[in-house]
């Protein structure tokens, strides 16, 4: 089975996860890109998606799903997005596609994350994959600084030759060198660093569940 199947195979598998008459939270990713196609099954029954990326809103709006704001719903039932790295206890690096800043806040907003996954994913220690943090341009130097003190190399993440802008108008560092094994402590103590607008560890808003994308079939992990 090819990575693209098992991707394809726990994006159709969240569906199980959408609750019917509910608005869903939408993540980024090519991972969810299968979940949003496969949703588009299900647009009848559910008012739209709140999305966690200029990307994913495209994407749902040309399959006839509606999009709503953030500030125009409340608490959502589920989130469902894809992780760069999950742990045994469903915490998670995420910002491989520089969308970090608005998952972490639809997550926040979600009762439930939901996170889907090839089977290459799932790690012992977080820190293998770079780290992507989101910054403010300005404090990019220092924070570089402060990830050394810690033994990690940040650099900023560049598209065409050029620092990449997110969605938040913002940049990214992707820090390698690090062994995180208090994610919970690690994000806590990364995020109130000055100009920092988002650290990837998710550990405040960890997965609830994990739909595991393996060649045997979907393994479910609940933490
Ligand atoms: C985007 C993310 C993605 O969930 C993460 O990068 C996994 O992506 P993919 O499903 O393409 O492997 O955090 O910011």
């Amino acid at each position: 089975m090819t990575q693209d199947e098992l991707k394809a195979q726990v994006g159709q598998a969240a569906l199980a996860y959408v609750v019917p008459g509910e608005i869903v939270g939408v993540g980024t990713g090519s991972t969810v890109n299968k979940f949003i196609d496969a949703l588009a099954t299900l647009k009848d029954r559910i008012p739209g998606a709140v999305s966690s990326s200029e990307a994913s809103t495209l994407r749902l709006q040309a399959l006839g799903l509606r999009v709503f704001d953030a500030n125009e719903v409340g608490e959502l039932a589920v989130y469902i997005d894809g992780a760069d790295e999950i742990d045994g206890r469903g915490y998670m690096v995420k910002g491989g596609g520089a969308a970090l800043t608005r998952e972490k806040i639809v997550a926040a907003q979600s009762r439930r994350f939901v996170c889907i996954a090839d089977a290459s994913k799932r790690v012992e220690v977080l820190g293998a994959f770079p780290l992507p943090v989101e910054v403010i341009p300005m404090a990019a130097a220092r924070i570089t600084r402060q990830f050394a003190a810690l033994g990690g190399t940040a650099r900023v993440r560049l598209k065409d030759g050029a620092p990449l802008v997110t969605d938040n108008g913002q940049h990214i560092l992707d820090v390698t060198g690090l062994s995180i094994k208090d994610p919970l402590a690690f994000e806590t103590e990364v995020n109130q660093w000055p100009g920092v607008v988002t650290v990837g560890v998710f550990a405040h808003q960890k997965a609830a569940v994990c739909l595991l994308g393996t060649p045997e079939g979907v393994r479910t992990l609940t933490f």
